[in-house]
């Protein structure tokens, strides 16, 4: 197929070529043309492609600009002072944009009702953003797919007649309210207004029934509230959606996941890296850059799934290493990766398949901690932050003398440099291959590495960028075997720093036409060789970092070559644009900054860590976290320091023995319990194109309640001739629901559908008779193929009484307390499900539960129907220290049953003991008190006539020392009754 469509696609290419020499419409502040974006004039990170593998002496006919990105999702962490945390540390790692998903639903629990407000300040999150250094994309959607509930769409949307995601009246004037309430934020925050927002994203991954003219109506609104930056899309996969015609993008781009989501054969790679980029975008855009809008960070995981362990091993440092560098050598220079920081599904945000954590495997994990990716993804973006020809490329072929192996090549046409970005053709290949490579510069023609018996190699899963032809500082670099993480001048000298695998050999060959150049203070086995102008060093990589110090006619040059394990404990913060400082061993650098001759860093340290620094010679004082660091000078011009690790004893409650109130909380079973209040399910048609099989319509829905756990009560009498029941439910995939009849247990069932025979004694012959059923939901579908696949109803489809006459059954509905006109606004409207507790505010602080039983959890009572249990425990993390706190569940997993997990009121945790794999739910500190006390709330739903409850820990992820400052405690509101009833 691909050998078959060249010809076509050369057409096609000359068609666009001719296209885009027409105007495009941009504003000053962020243009781009067929080489690159340009941010207030400036190209950034451009690489280029080609359309046929041609010679370097041939101009590609695009050029592209790059951006490293990720996907923090402020409304995946509900504590604004941790989105500060999470951008800081995305910036120490290299990204310089953060692409942020706006969620509609998060913040309209009902319609021409918008909230921006406390965790939904999307002001204060854009402005955390821009002061850790990020650009902004902007993504509101309205669709954004993102494993959230409806895909992001409101729970009120469920209901509207029409199709959303097509051009009609209907759901355009229900988008158009979102936008005129959201993109008033955006429009404030645009660039040209000072703010960090750079491109906007319309519509998200609209790439199955799509409706050119819902596009076009999209990005006429948007221009119309005055968004200026350019628009992107991003196709769902290489598809050309809105690439071109009518609803088309500025900048177009599309998202892959090449290892997919299936974490549960975690070291399973598909045999080749994506091949298809680089033409691909030479006949869709050949006048924009390349943009990937979305790369595999990770993978999410499924209810009952093999747990994110498994994710992050799928989606590991060997992955980026290998994917992502494939990407920069088809010219891929927007680069977003999805996720870097995956963040939590709290309440019922989530949709069907995925459950509350959100870790994804990604660089950042769930409680914001540092992963091995995370600092692979450091090397390479500290690389792309510093070597600038890298940003400006063409692409040739090259060669290699291993047939295992395939090279990329590019080079800057200005500057000359060349990269070779080498991989295994067979991308799972686990073969240690050697090879050298034939590289052709403005230098000459050399195999590399020259020193006979030495190879570049690639360990299994890996990639290298060899670098040639550069100059930096004040050298001339004509190539290097090992992979460059960055540079800086030191005042009289230069300082490179290059880094392979532990034992791989390296080589550096440098220009000196002036005379030789001699080494001096190599403290490992290192030889050199000078010749016709060059010196060529050769070493092998150690464990830890080494110094070669050469001093040469124009500047010395200090060489420190990494082992890859200590390159990865390196940090390159910047001091001034494009000035950095050098520091290894900490476990997370923030930031850096030069007063006159006190260099000031500020950090995180997980462990007594030994520190070396290479900063200016006039430095006289370097502070870490404000506390000045005793210096040692090393022979060879560096400082060494030490910084002690987390010291503090940090015991958490021990939560088997603190005091628990424990209450019944399933009075709705019972066939005296009061449901004249709740709304009547009278419905006798539904707009639902999924419609009943029996009716009233049973869909929570239908009557306003849209998240979390719904209640339905049937009233009959005259009952003697019923004989069965027959249930179909519909509660998403891990839901679960249960009947009951006159209070006596029928079943519990995780499948759709449950048949009952009834035993005539439960029934009231002559009297009243009460059906109870509660659907356990995991949320809705989303509507990734634009076909209303989001309104697939929560509730039951078909209950059917076998004997009973025709209508002789009467339904009350009950969901979430109030239902859109959600009674806690500050918490919003994935908090509260319609379980009893959760109605009655039980889950919240101060409620008053003194006349409870007290009890002890792990509780082995076999408790009948639902249970709820409250506990308080007392927090005192010290000032500084940074400790991501969980609650762990344990029990036998055959039982059969599922929980909702409050702190403070915030729902955090939906568990299924019965399916897992979750059961450590990380609690955001901020929502979590860190310095006081706290209020668990457990809601247990047994599918099973009665359920004894495990045990609940409290476990800390980690103790760091760390720099990220103060966390505000999230306005938490506690139990008022005037407000419950
Ligand atoms: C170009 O953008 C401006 C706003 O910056 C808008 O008013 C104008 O309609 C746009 N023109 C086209 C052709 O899209
Ligand atoms: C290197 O050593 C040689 C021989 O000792 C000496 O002549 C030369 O000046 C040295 N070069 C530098 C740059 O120090
Ligand atoms: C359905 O019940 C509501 C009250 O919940 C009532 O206002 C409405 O009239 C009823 N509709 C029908 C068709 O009975």
């Amino acid at each position: 197929m691909f050998q078959k469509g060249i010809l076509t696609v050369v057409v096609i290419f000359f068609i666009n070529v001719v296209l885009s020499l027409t105007a495009t419409n941009t504003t000053s502040k962020v243009t781009w043309d067929k080489y690159s974006l340009l941010i207030n004039g400036e190209r950034k990170f451009i690489f280029s492609g080609e359309f046929h593998v041609r010679s370097c002496l041939q101009r590609s006919l695009h050029k592209t600009a790059s951006f490293t990105l990720s996907f923090p999702q402020y409304f995946r962490l509900p504590s604004p002072d941790l989105w500060r945390d999470v951008f800081q540390k995305m910036k120490a790692l290299g990204f310089n944009t953060v692409s942020l998903y706006f969620s509609w639903a998060y913040h309209s629990s009902m319609q021409d009702d918008y909230d921006f407000e406390g965790i939904r300040d999307i002001e204060q999150c854009l402005r955390m953003a821009q002061e850790a250094g990020l650009y902004v994309i902007a993504r509101p959607g309205p669709y954004i797919n993102a494993e959230v509930d409806n895909g992001g769409f409101p729970g009120w949307l469920v209901n509207m007649k029409s199709k959303a995601r097509q051009n009609n009246e209907e759901y355009e004037a229900n988008w158009k309210e979102y936008f005129s309430a959201i993109n008033p934020y955006i429009e404030k925050q645009q660039i040209d207004q000072g703010g960090p927002i750079i491109l906007y994203q319309i519509e998200n991954e609209y790439t199955y029934n799509v409706d050119a003219n819902y596009m076009q109506a999209l990005e006429e609104k948007v221009r119309a509230d005055g968004i200026v930056v350019p628009t992107t899309f991003n196709d769902a996969a290489t598809l050309r959606n809105f690439a071109n015609g009518k609803g088309s993008v500025d900048v177009y781009g599309f998202d892959s996941y090449p290892v997919g989501f299936d974490c549960s054969n975690p070291d399973s790679w598909p045999l080749k890296t994506p091949k298809i980029f680089r033409l691909f975008h030479q006949v869709t855009n050949p006048s924009e850059p390349l943009a990937i809008y979305e790369f595999q960070g990770g993978a999410f995981d499924p209810w009952g799934g093999p747990g994110y362990g498994s994710c992050q091993q799928l989606v590991n440092e060997r992955f980026a290493k290998v994917f992502y560098k494939n990407n920069y050598a088809h010219g891929a220079t927007i680069h977003n990766l999805y996720m870097a920081y995956g963040g939590t599904t709290w309440g019922d945000m989530a949709e069907p398949t995925v459950y509350t954590s959100y870790d994804y495997g990604a660089s950042i994990s769930e409680p914001r901690m540092m992963t091995a990716k995370a600092y692979e993804v450091k090397l390479q973006a500290t690389f792309i932050n510093t070597v600038k020809p890298f940003t400006s490329t063409d692409h040739c072929t090259a060669f290699s003398t291993n047939l295992a192996i395939l090279v990329d090549s590019l080079q800057d046409p200005n500057t000359k440099t060349q990269f070779y970005i080498a991989q295994h053709l067979i991308a799972s290949s686990l073969s240690v291959s050697n090879f050298n490579i034939f590289i052709s510069t403005e230098d000459g023609r050399y195999s590399i590495p020259a020193k006979k018996g030495t190879y570049l190699t690639l360990d299994g899963r890996d990639s290298k960028i060899i670098t040639a032809y550069y100059d930096f500082g004040s050298q001339h670099l004509v190539y290097s075997t090992s992979e460059i993480f960055t540079h800086i001048v030191q005042d009289s000298r230069d300082v490179l720093l290059v880094y392979a695998y532990e034992g791989h050999a390296g080589e550096i060959a440098l220009k000196y036409p002036s005379g030789d150049a001699n080494l001096t203070c190599s403290s490992f086995d290192v030889t050199s060789d000078y010749n016709n102008n060059v010196l060529q060093v050769n070493y092998h990589h150690p464990d830890g970092t080494n110094p070669i110090c050469i001093s040469s006619p124009n500047k010395d040059l200090l060489v420190l070559v990494a082992g890859y394990e200590s390159a990865t404990k390196w940090w390159a913060p910047e001091i001034a644009p494009d000035e950095r400082v050098l520091i290894s061993g900490p476990y997370l650098v923030r930031n850096a900054s030069v007063i006159g001759s006190t260099l000031s860093l500020y950090g995180d340290i997980d462990q007594d860590t030994n520190i070396e620094i290479v900063a200016s010679e006039s430095i006289n004082t370097i502070t870490w976290n404000d506390q000045t660091l005793q210096l040692r000078n090393t022979s060879y011009g560096t400082w060494t320091s030490f910084i002690p690790g987390p010291s503090a004893d940090i015991t958490l409650t021990d939560l088997s023995k603190a005091s628990w109130q424990y209450i019944s909380a399933s009075p709705e079973t019972q066939l005296s319990f009061d449901d004249s209040d709740w709304m009547n399910a009278n419905h006798t048609s539904t707009n639902s194109p999924y419609k009943p099989t029996t009716y009233p319509v049973l869909y929570g829905d239908e009557y306003g309640y849209h998240y979390g756990s719904l209640w339905f009560r049937g009233t009959f009498d005259d009952s003697d001739s019923v004989t069965n029941i027959m249930i179909t439910a519909s509660t998403g995939t891990g839901g679960a629901w249960i009947a009951w009849l006159n209070g006596e247990y029928l079943g519990g069932e995780t499948t759709p559908t449950g048949t009952f025979a009834i035993d005539k004694t439960i029934l009231n012959a002559n009297g009243k008779n009460v059906l109870a059923l509660l659907a356990w939901t995991t949320g809705h579908e989303e509507d990734g193929a634009a076909d209303d696949t989001y309104k697939q109803p929560r509730g039951f489809t078909d209950v059917s009484l076998i004997g009973l006459k025709p209508d002789g059954i009467e339904w009350k509905v009950q969901g979430n307390l109030n239902g859109e006109d959600i009674v806690d606004k500050i918490r919003g409207p994935y908090n509260e499900g319609g379980l009893y507790g959760e109605r009655m505010g039980w889950h919240l602080p101060g409620y008053p539960d003194s006349q409870w039983e007290k009890v002890s959890v792990p509780d082995d009572r076999n408790r009948t129907g639902l249970s709820w249990y409250r506990t308080t425990f007392n927090l005192d993390i010290p000032e500084n220290y940074d400790v991501p706190i969980g609650v762990r569940f344990e029990d036998n997993t055959s039982k059969r049953y599922r929980a909702v997990l409050f702190v403070n009121g915030w729902k955090l945790g939906k568990y299924a003991n019965d399916l897992g794999p979750q059961r450590l739910f990380y609690i955001p500190e901020g929502i979590l008190n860190h310095n006081g006390p706290n209020t668990l709330s457990i809601g247990v739903v047994p599918l099973d006539n009665s359920t004894s409850f495990g045990k609940v820990s409290l476990e800390a992820y980690g103790t760091l020392l760390s720099s990220k400052g103060v966390t505000t405690l999230v306005n938490s509101p506690g139990y008022d009754p005037a407000t419950r009833f």
